[in-house]
């Protein structure tokens, strides 16, 4: 982690020091960008506070001398159960931007989806795939109004050899961001939206007095989307689909029925519906009515190993990162991300010893309980 020590004198020993550390090398707006939720933002703290609501109930005398940590989504081999979610504009943060991200995902046998939204494009950062052939990549789609737009963007991701395609359904129109709505967000000069600005030349606009990302979600993004678009997209894309967004069970019935192969329970990283229920609140009542039928994933909060235990210990196959891959990127690019990822592997792995799990499979429903206000 030469990046980060050499520059600060000073190698961040969790997440909540890059953290730290990543506001002092972030421009005002990318930080702002990257770290804010939704209105009074409750939903973003409540995804941190929803782990500390859960408590472990560890195993005692269990042989834990040798870990695996290994598991599988969608039938593709992951290290451990961990994706980088879709982020956008990941070049505010470092020059290399995801395609940075997408080294460390695949050094690390970690997966990673690709934002729509993204500074690089989609053939960049498949690349990456070349020096990493079991490279884990997914392709997150925002469903634009023009569907040649959104045709030809899943074509690209297809041909360049995404594994599968995530679909974003919390995202009709942007929520509400005013750190973002005050700082008039938009990108820097000589950023653009890669994918975008390849097909039809779109961009983020400058817009005074608002974010150019809520304005671009508004002109261009297609409110009107149903569950029935779901046929049109599965018509035109033959790569598994993953739905991102969902909190409700009938919601979770719904995208089984349409055909995900896999789930991922968020609320967007608290950037959506301020007020939303906390992503890990929400799980396992998922797991439970989706029974199997589809994989569960979740993002939101995840921020120490004991946080992967209790998610899986609550139902999901995997969880994703978010916001601290930012915060690694911006310290030190693809070491400062691989760093991240590190750390939390390392945490997870002593989460398990110390709660007497050797393999995933060995983290269960009885090792967590939800603790309420009164103790009980
Ligand atoms: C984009 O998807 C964002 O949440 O900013």
């Amino acid at each position: 982690m030469t990046g980060v020590s050499q520059d600060n004198h000073f190698l961040p020993i969790n997440l909540f020091e890059y953290e730290n550390l990543a506001s002092q090398h972030l421009s005002q707006m990318a930080l702002d960008y990257y770290n804010s939720g939704a209105w009074d933002e409750v939903t973003l703290r409540d995804n941190r506070a929803a782990f500390e609501r859960v408590k472990l109930l560890p195993r005692m005398l269990v042989d834990v001398s040798d870990r695996n940590l290994n598991t599988s989504i969608l039938g593709e081999p992951l290290q451990l159960p961990l994706l980088i979610a879709p982020m956008a504009f990941q070049c505010l943060a470092h020059p290399d931007g995801e395609v940075a991200t997408a080294i460390a995902a695949a050094s690390a046998g970690v997966g990673m989806v690709l934002s729509t939204l993204a500074t690089k494009s989609i053939e960049e950062v498949a690349t990456v795939q070349q020096n990493f052939p079991n490279a884990l990549q997914w392709f997150q789609l925002y469903i634009h109004k023009d569907r040649g737009l959104t045709r030809a963007l899943v074509e690209r991701a297809k041909t360049a050899g995404y594994k599968a395609l995530c679909l974003t359904v919390d995202a009709p129109i942007l929520g509400r961001r005013e750190r973002d709505r005050r700082n008039e967000f938009s990108l820097p000069p000589g950023l653009h939206a890669a994918n975008l600005a390849t097909i039809s030349r779109l961009d983020i606009p400058y817009e005074q007095g608002e974010s150019g990302l809520f304005t671009y979600f508004t002109q261009q993004l297609n409110p009107a989307l149903t569950w029935k678009d779901l046929a049109w997209l599965q018509s035109i894309c033959p790569l598994p689909l993953v739905i991102k967004g969902i909190l409700r069970k009938d919601d979770a019935v719904r995208a089984v029925e349409c055909g995900a192969k896999a789930i991922i329970v968020s609320n967007h990283g608290g950037r959506q519906l301020d007020g939303a229920i906390a992503s890990l609140d929400a799980l396992a009542e998922i797991v439970a009515v989706v029974d199997g039928r589809a994989e569960v994933l979740l993002d939101g909060g995840i921020r120490r190993g004991t946080d992967i235990l209790k998610a899986i210990a609550l139902g999901a196959k995997a969880v994703l990162i978010g916001r601290p891959v930012l915060w690694g990127l911006a310290l030190a690019g693809t070491a400062g991300v691989s760093h991240i990822i590190s750390l939390l592997e390392d945490e997870f792995s002593v989460a398990m010893a110390l709660s007497g799990c050797a393999k995933l499979q060995d983290i269960d429903s009885t090792l967590v309980k939800q603790v309420s206000v009164s103790g009980s």
